[in-house]
């Protein structure tokens, strides 16, 4: 019997990710806890940015607790932790593990990186909490089976299961079981560089879950942002084939403006960037017009991420540097899958 069945413990590392092409809004399925994506997505996953979580189910505790870089979770912050905890007890309980299936856990995860506006800490976090949670709960999952319970954790974190270049389609059924994220490549098909400025290390204000409920109700361009998903998709997976970095700089421009304009337009508008996100933004297409291999991308807050070839990671790099308002520069490859760590 290996550790983790002895004592109901184990540990998973999972790294953050960032879409080229971009998950934003949800469609209804059997469901509401299934959380399915309205429009599929296309990301990268970084190797500099991980979060690394410990799960033990014991019988001692009365309800489950979590400790997130070092600070203890009030109950109502447990809630969506709560819930993946939750399809781990019921797998444990259809697989007749029974003594899991009653039993709370601890939980305690570290970020190596500031969990800050729009870094992406949803997507390494549900991916590692699940991964933990299945091995240490004894249960045998594919990747498959732990994208599912990752995406309902939380949408980007499917992703994060996978390393390289991953996909995540739409999904057609109601019940989600088409909702999973598939490998297309791994990180070795074109080792990108990914810089990512921070420029406010605050928590975000608006939570990428509350703005994309915003969007879907109140935006008059949300059904036109879904609409042009697909064919935006299947380019992108056709330019990172090829490695066709001038063609993936426009889609992937393309897919993260279009993202913040249908939410710009919801009432009241959802609005993520401070006065140095639009200044990188420019800077990285001033930089690219000059013949450097770099374009942006940024999600649900004001840190923008620069993605470039290894040739254009210095000058790049120097260059948000002087933006003001820029606090600092991480630099990141592509990596791997979320893995479990030995005991
Ligand atoms: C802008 O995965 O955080 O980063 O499913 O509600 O937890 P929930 O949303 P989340 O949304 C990520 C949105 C995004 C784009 C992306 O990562 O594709």
């Amino acid at each position: 019997m290996n550790k983790a069945a002895t004592d109901h413990l184990a540990t998973a590392q999972a790294h953050a990710n960032i879409a080229l092409i971009k998950y934003w809004g949800k469609r209804r399925g059997n469901s509401d806890a299934l959380n399915l994506p309205a429009v599929g997505s296309l990301s990268i996953t970084l190797d500099a940015l991980t979060t690394t979580t410990s799960v033990q189910f014991d019988d001692q505790l009365a309800t489950d607790e979590a400790c997130i870089n070092n600070r203890r979770l009030q109950a109502r912050e447990l809630q969506r932790i709560s819930n993946s905890l939750d399809l781990v007890r019921k797998r444990a309980r259809q697989q007749g593990l029974t003594q899991i299936a009653d039993r709370h856990a601890r939980v305690v995860s570290d970020n190596n990186f500031p969990t800050a506006a729009g870094l992406a800490s949803s997507a390494s976090a549900f991916a590692a909490l699940v991964t933990a949670a299945a091995a240490a709960a004894g249960l045998q999952l594919t990747d498959r089976a732990l994208s599912v319970l990752a995406r309902m954790g939380s949408g980007s974190a499917a992703r994060s299961i996978y390393g390289g270049y991953v996909l995540m389609p739409r999904g057609q059924h109601d019940d989600g079981s088409d909702a999973v994220a598939q490998p297309l490549h791994d990180a070795t098909h074109w080792p990108l560089r990914v810089l990512i400025a921070i420029t406010d290390s605050g928590y975000k204000k608006v939570s990428s879950t509350l703005g994309m409920q915003q969007t879907m109700l109140t935006s008059p361009y949300f059904a036109a942002w879904v609409a042009a998903q697909e064919a935006d998709l299947q380019q992108a997976a056709a330019a990172i084939a090829q490695r066709d970095f001038d063609r993936l700089a426009e889609l992937a421009e393309h897919s993260c403006l279009k993202m913040h304009a249908t939410a710009l337009a919801a009432q009241p508008g959802v609005l993520y960037w401070n006065p140095a996100s639009i200044a990188c933004m420019q800077l990285i297409r001033d930089l690219r017009a000059q013949g450097h291999a770099v374009f942006f991308t940024n999600d649900a807050g004001p840190q923008i991420k620069a993605v470039c070839l290894p040739e254009a990671e210095a000058t790049v790099s120097a260059a948000l540097q002087t933006v003001t308002g820029v606090q600092s520069v991480l630099h990141s490859g592509l990596g791997g899958e979320a893995r479990l760590l030995p005991a």
